[in-house]
Protein backbone atom coordinates (compact mmCIF):
# COMPACT_ATOMS: atom_id res chain seq x y z
CA UNK A 1 0.00 0.00 0.00
CA UNK A 2 1.08 3.50 -1.08
CA UNK A 3 2.93 5.31 1.79
CA UNK A 4 2.60 2.57 4.16
CA UNK A 5 5.35 0.63 5.59
CA UNK A 6 4.33 -2.96 6.66
CA UNK A 7 4.95 -3.83 10.05
CA UNK A 8 6.08 -7.38 11.39
CA UNK A 9 5.23 -8.38 14.20
CA UNK A 10 8.31 -10.53 15.80
CA UNK A 11 7.16 -14.11 16.67
CA UNK A 12 6.36 -14.33 20.39
CA UNK A 13 9.34 -16.27 22.58
CA UNK A 14 8.49 -19.69 22.99
CA UNK A 15 7.43 -21.04 26.55
CA UNK A 16 10.56 -22.49 28.36
CA UNK A 17 9.65 -23.18 31.88
CA UNK A 18 11.53 -26.05 34.05
CA UNK A 19 8.53 -26.25 37.12
CA UNK A 20 10.49 -27.67 40.49
CA UNK A 21 9.17 -28.39 43.96
CA UNK A 22 11.29 -26.39 46.64
CA UNK A 23 9.96 -27.43 49.98
CA UNK A 24 9.22 -31.67 50.53
CA UNK A 25 7.38 -31.96 47.19
CA UNK A 26 3.56 -32.12 46.80
CA UNK A 27 3.28 -28.81 46.07
CA UNK A 28 1.03 -28.63 43.24
CA UNK A 29 4.26 -28.78 40.21
CA UNK A 30 2.02 -30.81 37.85
CA UNK A 31 -1.18 -27.89 37.76
CA UNK A 32 1.41 -25.35 36.95
CA UNK A 33 3.50 -27.00 34.45
CA UNK A 34 0.10 -27.60 33.27
CA UNK A 35 -0.59 -23.90 33.04
CA UNK A 36 2.33 -23.67 31.43
CA UNK A 37 1.55 -25.96 28.46
CA UNK A 38 -1.36 -24.35 28.02
CA UNK A 39 0.02 -21.03 27.51
CA UNK A 40 2.19 -22.90 24.98
CA UNK A 41 -0.49 -24.11 22.93
CA UNK A 42 -2.63 -20.61 23.45
CA UNK A 43 -0.13 -18.95 21.18
CA UNK A 44 -1.36 -21.14 18.40
CA UNK A 45 1.81 -20.75 16.61
CA UNK A 46 2.66 -24.32 15.27
CA UNK A 47 5.48 -24.71 17.07
CA UNK A 48 5.92 -28.24 19.13
CA UNK A 49 5.43 -28.62 23.17
CA UNK A 50 7.49 -30.74 24.86
CA UNK A 51 6.90 -31.38 28.53
CA UNK A 52 10.67 -33.69 29.39
CA UNK A 53 11.10 -35.63 33.29
CA UNK A 54 14.65 -35.48 34.24
CA UNK A 55 14.55 -37.45 37.45
CA UNK A 56 12.70 -39.62 39.70
CA UNK A 57 10.20 -42.16 38.91
CA UNK A 58 6.31 -43.37 40.23
CA UNK A 59 7.09 -41.99 43.56
CA UNK A 60 6.31 -38.75 42.08
CA UNK A 61 2.24 -37.97 41.66
CA UNK A 62 1.45 -35.17 39.89
CA UNK A 63 -2.69 -34.72 40.06
CA UNK A 64 -4.77 -32.61 37.72
CA UNK A 65 -8.31 -31.58 37.21
CA UNK A 66 -8.69 -30.63 33.68
CA UNK A 67 -11.58 -29.53 31.96
CA UNK A 68 -12.40 -32.15 28.78
CA UNK A 69 -15.41 -32.94 27.23
CA UNK A 70 -17.62 -30.29 29.15
CA UNK A 71 -16.44 -31.69 32.50
CA UNK A 72 -13.74 -31.47 35.18
CA UNK A 73 -12.12 -34.76 35.32
CA UNK A 74 -9.21 -35.67 37.95
CA UNK A 75 -5.83 -37.83 36.16
CA UNK A 76 -2.95 -38.81 38.04
CA UNK A 77 0.38 -39.28 36.66
CA UNK A 78 3.32 -41.20 37.87
CA UNK A 79 5.42 -42.29 35.10
CA UNK A 80 4.50 -39.97 32.23
CA UNK A 81 4.98 -36.28 32.18
CA UNK A 82 1.60 -34.95 32.85
CA UNK A 83 1.79 -33.10 29.31
CA UNK A 84 0.23 -36.09 27.91
CA UNK A 85 -3.15 -34.97 28.79
CA UNK A 86 -3.10 -32.02 26.50
CA UNK A 87 -1.38 -33.93 23.65
CA UNK A 88 2.19 -33.07 23.84
CA UNK A 89 5.36 -34.49 22.87
CA UNK A 90 6.65 -35.82 25.74
CA UNK A 91 10.73 -36.63 27.23
CA UNK A 92 11.84 -39.31 29.32
CA UNK A 93 15.49 -38.06 30.47
CA UNK A 94 18.35 -40.46 31.75
CA UNK A 95 18.14 -39.70 35.07
CA UNK A 96 14.04 -40.96 35.60
CA UNK A 97 13.26 -44.44 37.09
CA UNK A 98 11.60 -45.52 34.14
CA UNK A 99 8.53 -48.01 34.25
CA UNK A 100 7.20 -48.74 30.65
CA UNK A 101 4.47 -50.84 31.43
CA UNK A 102 3.16 -47.22 33.85
CA UNK A 103 4.04 -45.24 31.03
CA UNK A 104 1.90 -47.10 28.26
CA UNK A 105 -0.56 -47.39 31.21
CA UNK A 106 -1.19 -43.53 31.58
CA UNK A 107 -0.83 -43.22 27.72
CA UNK A 108 -3.53 -45.00 27.30
CA UNK A 109 -5.88 -43.21 30.40
CA UNK A 110 -4.77 -39.85 28.40
CA UNK A 111 -5.93 -41.04 25.41
CA UNK A 112 -9.04 -42.52 25.99
CA UNK A 113 -9.84 -38.88 28.07
CA UNK A 114 -8.68 -36.82 25.39
CA UNK A 115 -10.00 -38.98 22.71
CA UNK A 116 -6.65 -40.29 21.26
CA UNK A 117 -3.02 -39.28 22.35
CA UNK A 118 -0.88 -38.37 19.45
CA UNK A 119 1.91 -36.93 20.44
CA UNK A 120 5.46 -37.56 20.04
CA UNK A 121 6.80 -40.17 22.62
CA UNK A 122 10.77 -39.59 23.20
CA UNK A 123 12.55 -41.95 25.42
CA UNK A 124 16.20 -41.24 26.65
CA UNK A 125 18.21 -44.79 25.22
CA UNK A 126 20.10 -44.31 28.42
CA UNK A 127 17.62 -44.10 31.18
CA UNK A 128 17.29 -47.45 33.38
CA UNK A 129 14.46 -49.52 33.68
CA UNK A 130 12.70 -49.64 37.20
CA UNK A 131 11.35 -53.32 37.44
CA UNK A 132 9.39 -55.45 40.09
CA UNK A 133 12.17 -56.45 41.96
CA UNK A 134 13.37 -53.08 42.47
CA UNK A 135 9.91 -52.39 44.12
CA UNK A 136 10.24 -55.81 46.14
CA UNK A 137 13.27 -54.90 47.55
CA UNK A 138 12.19 -51.31 48.67
CA UNK A 139 9.10 -52.77 50.25
CA UNK A 140 10.94 -55.67 52.03
CA UNK A 141 13.32 -52.98 53.48
CA UNK A 142 9.94 -50.77 54.70
CA UNK A 143 8.26 -53.89 56.29
CA UNK A 144 11.28 -54.61 57.92
CA UNK A 145 11.56 -51.17 59.16
CA UNK A 146 14.87 -50.66 57.61
CA UNK A 147 13.85 -47.47 54.98
CA UNK A 148 13.15 -43.95 55.59
CA UNK A 149 9.39 -44.63 55.15
CA UNK A 150 9.62 -44.87 51.17
CA UNK A 151 7.02 -44.92 48.28
CA UNK A 152 7.65 -48.34 47.80
CA UNK A 153 7.92 -47.68 44.12
CA UNK A 154 11.45 -49.36 44.28
CA UNK A 155 13.56 -45.90 43.77
CA UNK A 156 16.50 -46.16 45.87
CA UNK A 157 16.97 -49.85 45.00
CA UNK A 158 16.80 -48.79 41.30
CA UNK A 159 19.47 -45.79 42.05
CA UNK A 160 21.82 -48.66 43.83
CA UNK A 161 21.88 -50.27 40.35
CA UNK A 162 22.71 -47.01 38.58
CA UNK A 163 25.06 -46.42 41.09
CA UNK A 164 26.20 -49.76 40.50
CA UNK A 165 26.42 -49.76 37.03
CA UNK A 166 26.48 -53.45 35.79
CA UNK A 167 22.78 -54.30 37.50
CA UNK A 168 21.26 -51.47 35.28
CA UNK A 169 19.49 -51.85 32.55
CA UNK A 170 19.13 -49.36 30.14
CA UNK A 171 16.22 -48.66 27.52
CA UNK A 172 18.41 -49.43 24.91
CA UNK A 173 19.34 -52.64 26.04
CA UNK A 174 15.54 -53.36 27.36
CA UNK A 175 14.36 -52.91 23.50
CA UNK A 176 17.18 -55.02 22.45
CA UNK A 177 16.98 -58.70 21.49
CA UNK A 178 19.62 -59.32 24.14
CA UNK A 179 17.31 -58.08 26.91
CA UNK A 180 16.48 -61.67 28.42
CA UNK A 181 20.26 -62.27 28.36
CA UNK A 182 20.95 -59.11 30.20
CA UNK A 183 18.35 -59.27 32.46
CA UNK A 184 19.40 -62.79 33.19
CA UNK A 185 22.98 -61.87 34.36
CA UNK A 186 21.17 -58.11 36.54
CA UNK A 187 19.14 -61.51 38.38
CA UNK A 188 22.46 -63.18 39.03
CA UNK A 189 23.90 -60.72 40.30
CA UNK A 190 21.25 -59.87 42.23
CA UNK A 191 20.38 -63.48 43.42
CA UNK A 192 22.44 -63.02 46.71
CA UNK A 193 20.74 -59.54 47.55
CA UNK A 194 17.23 -60.72 46.42
CA UNK A 195 17.63 -64.53 48.83
CA UNK A 196 19.12 -62.50 51.97
CA UNK A 197 15.85 -60.51 52.05
CA UNK A 198 13.53 -63.78 51.33
CA UNK A 199 12.53 -62.62 47.73
CA UNK A 200 11.97 -65.76 45.33
CA UNK A 201 13.43 -64.92 42.16
CA UNK A 202 13.01 -68.47 40.68
CA UNK A 203 11.17 -68.03 37.18
CA UNK A 204 11.22 -63.95 38.25
CA UNK A 205 13.20 -63.82 34.74
CA UNK A 206 10.63 -65.59 32.12
CA UNK A 207 7.76 -63.54 34.25
CA UNK A 208 9.37 -60.49 33.47
CA UNK A 209 10.24 -61.56 30.04
CA UNK A 210 6.67 -62.12 29.25
CA UNK A 211 5.69 -59.02 31.29
CA UNK A 212 7.37 -56.65 29.35
CA UNK A 213 6.58 -58.21 25.73
CA UNK A 214 3.97 -55.92 24.40
CA UNK A 215 5.61 -52.82 26.00
CA UNK A 216 8.80 -53.25 24.56
CA UNK A 217 7.26 -54.31 21.27
CA UNK A 218 5.02 -50.92 21.38
CA UNK A 219 7.85 -48.31 22.58
CA UNK A 220 10.37 -50.04 19.74
CA UNK A 221 10.96 -46.73 17.92
CA UNK A 222 11.19 -44.39 20.90
CA UNK A 223 14.38 -44.86 22.17
CA UNK A 224 16.72 -42.26 21.30
CA UNK A 225 19.71 -40.21 22.01
CA UNK A 226 17.67 -37.66 23.52
CA UNK A 227 20.36 -34.83 24.47
CA UNK A 228 20.43 -34.59 20.33
CA UNK A 229 16.91 -34.54 19.82
CA UNK A 230 16.22 -31.89 22.77
CA UNK A 231 18.59 -29.78 20.92
CA UNK A 232 16.77 -29.91 17.48
CA UNK A 233 13.54 -28.88 19.53
CA UNK A 234 16.09 -25.79 20.62
CA UNK A 235 16.52 -24.75 17.27
CA UNK A 236 13.43 -25.09 15.92
CA UNK A 237 11.70 -22.91 18.77
CA UNK A 238 9.48 -25.40 20.38
CA UNK A 239 7.73 -24.90 23.68
CA UNK A 240 9.66 -26.53 26.11
CA UNK A 241 8.66 -27.73 29.66
CA UNK A 242 10.78 -29.47 32.16
CA UNK A 243 9.00 -31.16 34.76
CA UNK A 244 10.57 -31.43 38.66
CA UNK A 245 9.23 -34.26 40.87
CA UNK A 246 9.67 -34.71 45.17
CA UNK A 247 10.77 -30.92 46.18
CA UNK A 248 14.49 -30.15 47.36
CA UNK A 249 14.15 -30.94 50.94
CA UNK A 250 14.21 -34.68 49.37
CA UNK A 251 17.00 -34.06 47.11
CA UNK A 252 20.10 -36.52 47.95
CA UNK A 253 22.91 -34.24 48.45
CA UNK A 254 21.07 -31.37 49.36
CA UNK A 255 17.64 -32.51 51.53
CA UNK A 256 17.37 -34.03 54.88
CA UNK A 257 19.85 -36.76 55.13
CA UNK A 258 19.01 -39.63 55.11
CA UNK A 259 15.76 -38.91 54.85
CA UNK A 260 15.49 -38.27 51.45
CA UNK A 261 14.63 -39.90 47.92
CA UNK A 262 17.51 -40.97 45.41
CA UNK A 263 17.97 -38.62 42.69
CA UNK A 264 19.21 -35.29 42.03
CA UNK A 265 16.52 -33.12 41.96
CA UNK A 266 17.70 -30.12 42.19
CA UNK A 267 16.95 -27.48 38.73
CA UNK A 268 20.21 -27.07 37.22
CA UNK A 269 20.96 -30.54 37.28
CA UNK A 270 18.05 -30.56 34.33
CA UNK A 271 19.99 -29.77 31.60
CA UNK A 272 22.62 -31.51 31.26
CA UNK A 273 21.00 -35.01 30.67
CA UNK A 274 18.73 -32.95 28.78
CA UNK A 275 21.08 -31.38 26.15
CA UNK A 276 19.47 -27.78 27.14
CA UNK A 277 21.23 -25.15 28.70
CA UNK A 278 20.23 -22.98 32.06
CA UNK A 279 20.40 -20.34 30.44
CA UNK A 280 17.36 -20.27 28.11
CA UNK A 281 14.85 -21.26 31.05
CA UNK A 282 13.13 -19.56 33.63
CA UNK A 283 13.33 -21.73 36.80
CA UNK A 284 10.03 -21.76 38.68
CA UNK A 285 9.97 -22.77 42.67
CA UNK A 286 6.83 -24.36 42.88
CA UNK A 287 5.82 -23.47 46.85
CA UNK A 288 2.68 -24.19 48.73
CA UNK A 289 1.97 -21.67 51.28
CA UNK A 290 2.08 -24.08 54.39
CA UNK A 291 4.22 -27.07 54.61
CA UNK A 292 3.35 -30.79 54.37
CA UNK A 293 5.99 -34.14 54.70
CA UNK A 294 5.35 -37.84 54.01
CA UNK A 295 7.45 -40.34 55.00
CA UNK A 296 10.24 -40.39 57.86
CA UNK A 297 12.16 -37.27 58.42
CA UNK A 298 12.03 -34.38 61.00
CA UNK A 299 10.28 -30.90 59.87
CA UNK A 300 10.64 -28.01 61.81
CA UNK A 301 7.43 -26.43 61.40
CA UNK A 302 5.67 -29.12 61.76
CA UNK A 303 2.16 -28.65 64.05
CA UNK A 304 -0.79 -30.65 65.62
CA UNK A 305 -2.71 -27.47 66.74
CA UNK A 306 -6.22 -26.19 65.03
CA UNK A 307 -3.83 -25.48 61.77
CA UNK A 308 -3.20 -28.92 60.89
CA UNK A 309 -6.85 -29.06 60.31
CA UNK A 310 -6.73 -27.87 57.01
CA UNK A 311 -5.00 -30.94 55.90
CA UNK A 312 -7.85 -32.84 55.89
CA UNK A 313 -10.01 -30.07 55.15
CA UNK A 314 -7.98 -29.85 51.70
CA UNK A 315 -7.31 -33.40 50.68
CA UNK A 316 -3.88 -33.94 52.07
CA UNK A 317 -2.82 -37.73 51.31
CA UNK A 318 -0.06 -38.57 49.01
CA UNK A 319 -1.06 -39.19 45.54
CA UNK A 320 1.08 -42.38 44.64
CA UNK A 321 0.90 -43.82 48.38
CA UNK A 322 -2.30 -42.34 49.75
CA UNK A 323 -0.62 -41.83 53.06
CA UNK A 324 -1.63 -39.03 55.11
CA UNK A 325 0.60 -35.40 54.57
CA UNK A 326 2.17 -34.21 58.18
CA UNK A 327 0.93 -30.35 57.94
CA UNK A 328 3.20 -27.27 59.30
CA UNK A 329 3.26 -23.81 59.03
CA UNK A 330 5.31 -21.92 56.26
CA UNK A 331 9.00 -22.73 56.31
CA UNK A 332 10.55 -19.72 54.82
CA UNK A 333 14.20 -20.51 55.59
CA UNK A 334 13.70 -23.60 53.92
CA UNK A 335 12.35 -21.72 50.84
CA UNK A 336 14.95 -19.15 50.96
CA UNK A 337 17.52 -21.69 50.74
CA UNK A 338 15.72 -23.95 48.41
CA UNK A 339 14.89 -20.67 46.05
CA UNK A 340 18.49 -20.20 46.11
CA UNK A 341 19.83 -23.98 45.15
CA UNK A 342 17.61 -23.91 42.31
CA UNK A 343 18.54 -20.65 41.55
CA UNK A 344 14.92 -19.98 41.04
CA UNK A 345 13.68 -16.99 38.76
CA UNK A 346 10.71 -16.98 40.14
CA UNK A 347 8.32 -18.87 42.85
CA UNK A 348 4.58 -19.81 42.43
CA UNK A 349 3.02 -19.85 45.84
CA UNK A 350 0.13 -22.73 45.61
CA UNK A 351 -2.62 -23.66 47.98
CA UNK A 352 -3.37 -19.91 49.21
CA UNK A 353 -7.76 -20.59 49.48
CA UNK A 354 -6.93 -23.85 51.33
CA UNK A 355 -5.29 -21.38 54.47
CA UNK A 356 -8.01 -18.83 54.67
CA UNK A 357 -9.68 -18.02 57.85
CA UNK A 358 -6.51 -19.65 59.86
CA UNK A 359 -4.04 -17.24 61.60
CA UNK A 360 -0.83 -18.31 60.14
CA UNK A 361 2.19 -17.83 61.65
CA UNK A 362 5.70 -17.94 59.37
CA UNK A 363 9.30 -19.32 60.10
CA UNK A 364 12.35 -16.79 59.71
CA UNK A 365 15.32 -19.03 61.40
CA UNK A 366 15.81 -21.81 63.77
CA UNK A 367 16.60 -22.57 66.66
CA UNK A 368 19.74 -25.11 66.46
CA UNK A 369 21.76 -26.55 69.37
CA UNK A 370 20.26 -23.07 71.51
CA UNK A 371 21.58 -20.55 68.86
CA UNK A 372 19.46 -18.41 65.92
CA UNK A 373 20.35 -19.33 62.53
CA UNK A 374 19.04 -18.77 58.93
CA UNK A 375 20.97 -21.64 57.81
CA UNK A 376 19.88 -24.91 56.90
CA UNK A 377 21.95 -27.67 58.85
CA UNK A 378 22.07 -31.17 57.63
CA UNK A 379 20.09 -33.04 60.22
CA UNK A 380 16.39 -31.03 61.44
CA UNK A 381 16.28 -33.58 64.43
CA UNK A 382 15.71 -30.91 67.22
CA UNK A 383 15.74 -27.75 65.31
CA UNK A 384 12.86 -25.50 66.94
CA UNK A 385 11.20 -22.99 64.27
CA UNK A 386 11.81 -19.79 65.38
CA UNK A 387 8.66 -17.40 64.31
CA UNK A 388 8.44 -13.79 62.88
CA UNK A 389 6.16 -11.49 65.37
CA UNK A 390 3.67 -11.37 62.21
CA UNK A 391 0.51 -13.48 60.91
CA UNK A 392 -1.46 -13.46 58.28
CA UNK A 393 -5.30 -14.28 57.73
CA UNK A 394 -6.99 -13.71 54.87
CA UNK A 395 -10.46 -14.72 53.52
CA UNK A 396 -11.42 -15.37 49.55
CA UNK A 397 -15.23 -16.10 49.75
CA UNK A 398 -17.93 -16.42 52.71
CA UNK A 399 -20.26 -19.65 53.27
CA UNK A 400 -17.87 -21.78 51.59
CA UNK A 401 -15.79 -24.61 52.69
CA UNK A 402 -13.04 -26.28 51.10
CA UNK A 403 -13.67 -29.27 49.76
CA UNK A 404 -11.11 -31.91 49.21
CA UNK A 405 -12.43 -33.08 46.33
CA UNK A 406 -12.61 -30.40 43.44
CA UNK A 407 -14.42 -32.36 40.98
CA UNK A 408 -17.57 -32.04 43.45
CA UNK A 409 -17.49 -28.34 44.65
CA UNK A 410 -20.54 -26.11 43.93
CA UNK A 411 -20.20 -24.30 40.71
CA UNK A 412 -20.66 -20.98 42.40
CA UNK A 413 -17.43 -21.70 43.98
CA UNK A 414 -15.41 -22.28 40.81
CA UNK A 415 -16.85 -19.50 39.43
CA UNK A 416 -15.70 -17.18 42.59
CA UNK A 417 -11.96 -18.48 41.88
CA UNK A 418 -12.64 -17.77 38.28
CA UNK A 419 -13.58 -13.95 39.14
CA UNK A 420 -10.13 -13.49 41.00
CA UNK A 421 -8.30 -15.18 38.32
CA UNK A 422 -9.75 -12.85 36.06
CA UNK A 423 -9.68 -9.80 38.44
CA UNK A 424 -5.55 -10.64 39.07
CA UNK A 425 -3.43 -9.85 41.75
CA UNK A 426 -4.76 -6.70 42.33
CA UNK A 427 -8.17 -8.44 43.14
CA UNK A 428 -6.74 -10.51 46.12
CA UNK A 429 -7.33 -9.59 49.84
CA UNK A 430 -4.98 -7.05 51.59
CA UNK A 431 -3.55 -9.46 53.71
CA UNK A 432 -2.17 -11.95 51.03
CA UNK A 433 -0.47 -9.48 49.60
CA UNK A 434 1.18 -8.13 52.60
CA UNK A 435 1.89 -12.06 52.94
CA UNK A 436 3.73 -12.30 49.50
CA UNK A 437 5.57 -9.03 50.10
CA UNK A 438 7.11 -10.32 53.01
CA UNK A 439 7.51 -13.61 51.57
CA UNK A 440 9.70 -12.01 48.84
CA UNK A 441 12.01 -10.29 50.78
CA UNK A 442 12.76 -12.71 52.87
CA UNK A 443 13.28 -15.39 50.39
CA UNK A 444 14.70 -13.13 47.99
CA UNK A 445 13.05 -14.55 44.89
CA UNK A 446 9.85 -13.27 43.42
CA UNK A 447 6.00 -14.73 43.27
CA UNK A 448 5.34 -14.62 39.76
CA UNK A 449 1.75 -16.58 40.58
CA UNK A 450 -0.81 -17.61 43.10
CA UNK A 451 -2.71 -20.48 42.86
CA UNK A 452 -6.51 -20.50 44.67
CA UNK A 453 -7.70 -23.36 43.17
CA UNK A 454 -6.38 -27.10 42.39
CA UNK A 455 -8.50 -26.41 39.19
CA UNK A 456 -6.49 -26.12 36.13
CA UNK A 457 -6.41 -22.35 35.33
CA UNK A 458 -6.89 -21.35 39.06
CA UNK A 459 -3.28 -19.21 39.38
CA UNK A 460 -3.43 -15.63 39.26
CA UNK A 461 -0.14 -15.05 37.57
CA UNK A 462 1.84 -11.70 38.45
P1 LIG B 1 11.32 -42.81 47.84
O1 LIG B 1 11.59 -41.68 46.89
O2 LIG B 1 10.09 -43.59 47.46
O3 LIG B 1 12.52 -43.66 48.05
O4 LIG B 1 10.98 -42.18 49.28
C1 LIG B 1 11.96 -41.48 50.04
C2 LIG B 1 11.32 -40.33 50.79
O5 LIG B 1 10.86 -39.34 49.86
C3 LIG B 1 10.07 -40.72 51.58
O6 LIG B 1 10.04 -39.92 52.75
C4 LIG B 1 8.92 -40.36 50.67
O7 LIG B 1 7.73 -40.13 51.37
C5 LIG B 1 9.46 -39.11 50.03
N1 LIG B 1 8.91 -38.87 48.70
C6 LIG B 1 9.25 -39.48 47.56
N2 LIG B 1 8.55 -39.01 46.52
C7 LIG B 1 7.76 -38.04 47.02
C8 LIG B 1 6.81 -37.15 46.42
O8 LIG B 1 6.57 -37.13 45.21
N3 LIG B 1 6.20 -36.28 47.28
C9 LIG B 1 6.47 -36.24 48.60
N4 LIG B 1 7.34 -37.06 49.20
C10 LIG B 1 7.98 -37.95 48.41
Amino acid sequence: MDGMTSVSIPPRRPVRKLVTGIIWGDEGKGKIVDDYVCLAQSFEDGRDTVVARFQGGENAGHTLYVFINGKWERFVTHAAPSGIIRNTDIAIGPGVAFNPLSLIEEIKKADRLIGGYNGRILISNRVGICFDYHKMIDSARESAGKGVGSTRSGIAPFYEDVARKTTRVTFQEYLSDKFPDKLRQVLEDKKVELEAIGINHSGMLEMLVEKHKSARQGLRGHGVDLEYRMAEYMKRGAHIIIEGAQGSGLDVDMGDIPNTTSSHLLAPNAFPSLGLKRKDFDIIGVEKIYVTRVGDGDFPTYTTDSFAEIGDLNGEFGASTGRKRRVGYPDWVMARRNAWLNDCDGIVLTRADCVQDREMKVCVAYEVDGKVRTEVPVSLTGVKPVYSGTSYKWKLWEGHRNLADPLNEPPELTAIRADYVKNGFDGLPGAMKEFKRHHDEFVDCKTVGISIGAKSGETIYV
